[in-house]
């Protein structure tokens, strides 16, 4: 049971991105085009290639997001794969953009080892017209940002970031006009980065949809000439679709930051592109690209001549399996990266007196479970977070007794979850706690795939003797009786609130977005509170009655 667990667990990350195949190129015409008069059709053409949520993943890597240790079990995306497409497919478009949506911060070690400057050499060679500022760039703070902002060879656009670092204001600029394409591109960054990064005290962030209309107005006044407007944002797809509709003037969304697979392959959200109406009943192309890198957007768009109208497209994401041969230059300059971190990875993040005990966290509290729980808690706590939880399942290794080091870390947490703030009802909690202990959803009856490990806030006692979905007797939260109508923020990690493992469903919890990865988490609590000595507290224990202090 517990070594059929790794395959569930991959399996269930990947479902998303199974097929390895191409997809055929998609054409469609837009439903504008039907309705077009006779005469000839006066029509300008502009490409896109796109990419979004790069997080750090410069190198190749498994589709389950861990780094590529075996190339022969099949690795994905890599900047060297990129440059590979662009360099040999963008020549043959005479008018063609390359954007970047945001995030190529945080995710890997090409990020915890060199903050940005190996991300700033590599994407300096890639060719890229414009990038916008995810909400990850600012986790190091607006100076930090500053500086890699002011390496990057490559504009950088948002049009609703005001920074109190001078630095970096200095360096964004709200749109971009590109003349020869009559057309602009304005930028626009998610306004929840002060509650999910860690920008600048006194930096604040415009609501992106009245912002991006602002600026869309400002460019009609000044530059009557400008016939077509993109959105280069970082706000997600939802937020891209409430974007197309409550605006005017943008006919071309270009997004990232949820992560969103849009095409035809299998776990696709939606089409690629999405095709929405505006305030002016006209037609608005949402595309984003996923994660990671893995696909390259690319739409190559039919305009009118003389208006921002779209007439039809060509197009689709470009998986970048190991089909596509690595740029051996840039890889070269990838490898000497890889190679400055393996050292790194031997760094000591501090020690403990006791064994973090992996081996039981299937079968009951184990003393790895509950640190690494109460330190999820305690990195989202500061945001109202009263609980941590995270599936055993994502818990590969025991720790020894001795040091503890970053390549232990990531070994222990390699899949790059990331912790994830949710809400639920009391009522929800119970019934999550309940599919947790009998391994039966309260919410769907099927089987519940990993135990759970909980903070120390969360006491729960259970009769094991008890039938499933009724095992549980009592609950307390900081010491108090669950309540059932009462909303406790939570602290988990995204693959349980995608409905991994099946511990409660994906559509339950709120939206939400990806914080810092697990393997962080744990490094970062390590060094706090070394040498730890961390012994099971008891959070779960059997009792012998039988009834329930609650009933819902
Ligand atoms: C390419 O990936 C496939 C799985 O998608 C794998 O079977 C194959 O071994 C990989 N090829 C190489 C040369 O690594
Ligand atoms: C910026 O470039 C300098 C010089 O190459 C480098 O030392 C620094 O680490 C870089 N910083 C960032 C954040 O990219
Ligand atoms: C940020 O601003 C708030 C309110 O003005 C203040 O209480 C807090 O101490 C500031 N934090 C830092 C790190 O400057
Ligand atoms: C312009 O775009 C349309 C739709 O994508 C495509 O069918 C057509 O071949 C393109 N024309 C040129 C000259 O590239
Ligand atoms: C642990 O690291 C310290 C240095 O921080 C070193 O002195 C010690 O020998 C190491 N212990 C073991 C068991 O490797
Ligand atoms: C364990 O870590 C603490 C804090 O980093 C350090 O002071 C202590 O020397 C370490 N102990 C050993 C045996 O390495």
């Amino acid at each position: 049971m517990l070594f059929l667990l790794p395959t569930l667990f991959s399996l269930l990350l990947c479902t998303t991105v199974v097929n390895a195949e191409q997809p055929p190129p998609d054409v469609l015409f837009s439903r504008s085009l039907g309705k077009r008069t006779w005469g000839p059709r006066k029509t300008y053409n502009v490409s896109f290639y796109h990419i979004n949520d790069v997080h750090a993943h410069i190198d190749q890597f498994r589709s389950s997001g861990s780094s590529c240790t075996d190339p022969t079990k099949g690795c994905v995306g890599g900047y060297s794969r990129v440059k590979t497409i662009i360099d040999k497919t963008r020549p043959t478009h005479h008018n063609s953009l390359f954007l970047n949506a945001g995030d190529e911060f945080q995710g890997t070690l090409f990020y915890s080892f060199y903050k940005g400057s190996a991300t700033a050499q590599v994407l300096n060679q890639m060719g890229f017209d414009a990038m916008t500022l995810g909400n990850h760039e600012f986790d190091d703070g607006d100076q930090h940002l500053a500086e890699f902002v002011h390496n990057l060879t490559i504009p950088v656009l948002s049009c609703n970031v005001h920074s109190a670092n001078e630095k970096l204001q200095k360096k964004l600029i709200p749109y971009k006009l590109y003349p020869k394409h009559s057309l602009a591109l304005v930028a626009v960054t998610t306004d929840t980065t002060p509650s999910i990064s860690s920008p600048d005290n006194g930096t604040t962030f415009d609501e992106p949809i009245q912002a991006v209309q602002k600026t869309v107005d400002l460019i009609r006044k000044r530059y009557p000439y400008i016939k077509r407007i993109v959105a280069l944002t970082h706000i997600g797809y939802d937020q891209d679709i409430l974007l197309a509709k409550q605006t005017r003037g943008v006919n071309l969304i270009i997004g990232g930051h949820s992560h969103t697979l849009l095409g035809s392959m299998a776990g696709a959200a939606g089409p690629y592109p999405t095709i929405e109406k505006n305030l002016d009943g006209q037609e608005v192309f949402i595309v984003t690209s996923y994660r990671w890198g893995e696909y390259l957007g690319y739409i190559d768009i039919e305009y009118e001549q003389n208006s921002g109208k779209i007439l039809g497209y060509t197009g689709a994401p470009i998986h970048l399996t190991n089909d596509t041969v690595q740029n051996p230059q840039l890889q070269k300059e990838i490898d000497t990266f890889a190679e400055g971190f393996a050292h790194f990875a031997t760094t000591i993040i501090g020690n403990t007196t006791k064994t973090l005990v992996q081996s039981t966290c299937q079968q009951q509290e184990c003393t790895l479970g509950d640190f690494i729980a109460d330190a999820i808690l305690a990195y989202r706590e500061s945001n109202g977070a009263v609980i941590g939880i995270t599936n055993s399942g994502g818990i590969r290794t025991e720790i020894e007794v001795g040091n503890i080091t970053l390549q232990t870390s990531l070994e222990t947490f390699p899949f790059g979850n990331t912790v994830v703030d949710l809400t639920f009802t009391g009522a929800e909690l119970w019934k999550i706690v309940e599919s947790a202990i009998s391994r039966v959803s309260q919410f769907n009856g099927r089987a519940v795939t990993s135990a759970v490990q909980w903070s120390h806030t969360l006491r729960v006692q259970y009769n094991p003797s008890n039938p499933a979905g009724s095992k549980i007797i009592s609950i307390t939260v900081n010491g108090e009786k669950l309540v059932a109508d009462k909303q406790y923020h939570v602290a988990a990690i995204d693959f349980l609130a995608g409905g991994g493992d099946n511990v409660w469903e994906a559509s339950m919890g709120g939206s939400w977005v990806p914080l810092k990865s697990l393997d962080e988490v744990f490094a970062d609590q390590v060094t706090k509170l070394s040498p730890l000595s961390i012994e099971v507290d008891g959070r779960l224990s059997v009792t012998d009655q039988t009834t329930p202090e609650l009933k819902f």
